[in-house]
C-alpha cells in the first residue's frame, strides 16, 4: 500500500468523523486534504506504479470500468481514494452519485461545467431538457476541484496529455442522488447504468442486417420506430443514424418518429446530429499527432464559443491567440484541384472567383474576420463552409 495515500485517507477519516460524517461537509474536507498535501508534488507516480505491480498488500479493488484503469489506493467503509489513469481524451458529460474532490496528479485537463434546465422526465432512466455550458477552464497539474452529488454538479473532463492521472477522494454512494446521468447535448440525459438487454440485442441485430446488406433494413427500422416508446425509439434512431443517411432513408424514418412523438421529438433531432458531429471530430482528432493541434481540436470539441476558445489558448500559449489559432488552421489546411480545406471545412474550387489572392489565403482571411467578429459580405459562402465543419465554434 502506498504510504502517502494511507496517511491522506486517515487524515480525511479523522476530520470527517469529527463532524459526524456529515455528507455536506465531505467535499470541503476532501478538497482541503488534497490541497494541504497535494499528491502532484508528493507522489512519485513511477514508484507507485511499480509498487502496485509487485506488492500484494493493496486495498480492495473494484470491478469498475471507469478509468483506464482505476486503482484503489485507500479503502474505508465510508469513502475511498482512487487513482484514475486516462489514455483517451474524452469523458462524457455526467453528474455523480457520490461526492468528494478530485486532484490533477499528472497531465492537464479541459474542464467544462453545465446546467440542465427545463427537465422533462420520460422514464426513470431518460430525461429531456436543455443542457447549457456554464463555464470552461484549463486544470493544470496540481489543481483540486470539489465534487457534489446530484444534478447541481454536471461536468466533463477532457484529458489533454497521455496519460493524465487524477486522484479522487470520494464517498462510495450518496443515497437519493442517482441516477448518475450522462448527458447527450443539447437535450438528453440517460442513465448509463440502466441495462435494457432486449433493446441492446435488437440494436445489435439491426447492425447484422445493416452489415449483411438486408434490403428491408430501413423498412424494419421504420416499423420499429412506429411502435416503440420514446426512449427505445431514440436509441434505435441513434444506432441507425449513419446507416439510414447512407441509404438515403433518414428523412422518411425521422418523419415517423416526429409524427409519433409530437413536440417531444424536437429534442431528439439536434441531439442525434450532435452525437454524429462529436464522433466525427473525435475520429479526426485521433488521426492527428501534433500535441498543439490535438489541443486545438480538444477546444473545438468541448468549447462552443470563439471568445472562450481564444481565452483558453491565451492561457496556454504566449502571443496573440488569434494568430496562434490561424497558424494551426493554416497547418491543418490543404488545397487541391477540387478545392481548399481547413480541417474538414471545404470550399469547392468551382465556387472560387477570379482574383489575385490564393484560395487558401481567402479562406484564412474569412476565418480571421470571424475570429475578430468582423463582417464582410463576400465571406458568406466560406463562413457557411466553416459553420458546417469541426471549426463551427470559431464562427459562432
Ligand atoms: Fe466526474
Amino acid at each position: 500500500m502506498d504510504a502517502f495515500f494511507v496517511d491522506l485517507g486517515r487524515r480525511v477519516r479523522e476530520q470527517w468523523q469529527a463532524v459526524d460524517f456529515s455528507l455536506a461537509a465531505f467535499p470541503d474536507i476532501a478538497r482541503t486534504a488534497l490541497e494541504v498535501n497535494p499528491p502532484a508534488t508528493r507522489v512519485d507516480l513511477t514508484a507507485l506504479i511499480r509498487s502496485f505491480l509487485r506488492d500484494d498488500e493493496q486495498p480492495y479493488q473494484t470491478a469498475s470500468g471507469f478509468g483506464q484503469p482505476e486503482l484503489v489506493v485507500f479503502d474505508d467503509p465510508r469513502f475511498y481514494i482512487q487513482l484514475l489513469f486516462w489514455l483517451d481524451g474524452t469523458t462524457q458529460i455526467h453528474q455523480h452519485e457520490f461526492s468528494g474532490a478530485f486532484h490533477v496528479l499528472a497531465g492537464s485537463s479541459l474542464h467544462a461545467e453545465f446546467a440542465f434546465a427545463n427537465v422533462r422526465p420520460v422514464t426513470a432512466h431518460f430525461r429531456l431538457g436543455d443542457l447549457r455550458l456554464t463555464g470552461t477552464e484549463l486544470l493544470e497539474t496540481g489543481r483540486t476541484v470539489p465534487i457534489t452529488s446530484g444534478a447541481g454538479s454536471i461536468h466533463s473532463l477532457f484529458h489533454l496529455e497521455t496519460p493524465s492521472v487524477t486522484v479522487v477522494v470520494r464517498t462510495h454512494s450518496d443515497p437519493g442522488t442517482g441516477p448518475q446521468f450522462t448527458y447527450l447535448p443539447p437535450h438528453v440525459a440517460v442513465d448509463p447504468f440502466f441495462s435494457d438487454a432486449l433493446a441492446t440485442r435488437r440494436l445489435q441485430l439491426l447492425d447484422v442486417l445493416d452489415r449483411t446488406g438486408a434490403a428491408d433494413y430501413a423498412e424494419v427500422v421504420r416499423s420499429m420506430v412506429a411502435t416503440l416508446d420514446y426512449e427505445r425509439g431514440f436509441f434505435t434512431l441513434q444506432n441507425c443514424f449513419v446507416a439510414l443517411h447512407e441509404r438515403g432513408e433518414w428523412e422518411e424514418t425521422w418523419n415517423i418518429f416526429a409524427e409519433k412523438h409530437g413536440a417531444l421529438a424536437a429534442y431528439a433531432a439536434p441531439t442525434l446530429e450532435e452525437i454524429v458531429w462529436c464522433d466525427r471530430l473525435v475520429s479526426l482528432r485521433s488521426s492527428i499527432e501534433d500535441a498543439d493541434h490535438r489541443f486545438f481540436l480538444a477546444l473545438l470539441l468541448n468549447v462552443p464559443r470563439a471568445a472562450e476558445i481564444l481565452r483558453l489558448v491565451a492561457g496556454r500559449f504566449p502571443g496573440d491567440p488569434v494568430g496562434t489559432v490561424l497558424g494551426w488552421a493554416e497547418e491543418l489546411s490543404e488545397s487541391s484541384d477540387e478545392g481548399t480545406w481547413i480541417l474538414d471545412a471545404k470550399y469547392p474550387a468551382e465556387e472560387e472567383d477570379e482574383g489575385k489572392e490564393a484560395p487558401l489565403d481567402r479562406f484564412l482571411a474569412t476565418l480571421t474576420r470571424c475570429l475578430k467578429c468582423e463582417t464582410e459580405p463576400t465571406d458568406a459562402a466560406r463562413r457557411d463552409a466553416l459553420a458546417r465543419s469541426s471549426l463551427r465554434a470559431l464562427v459562432a
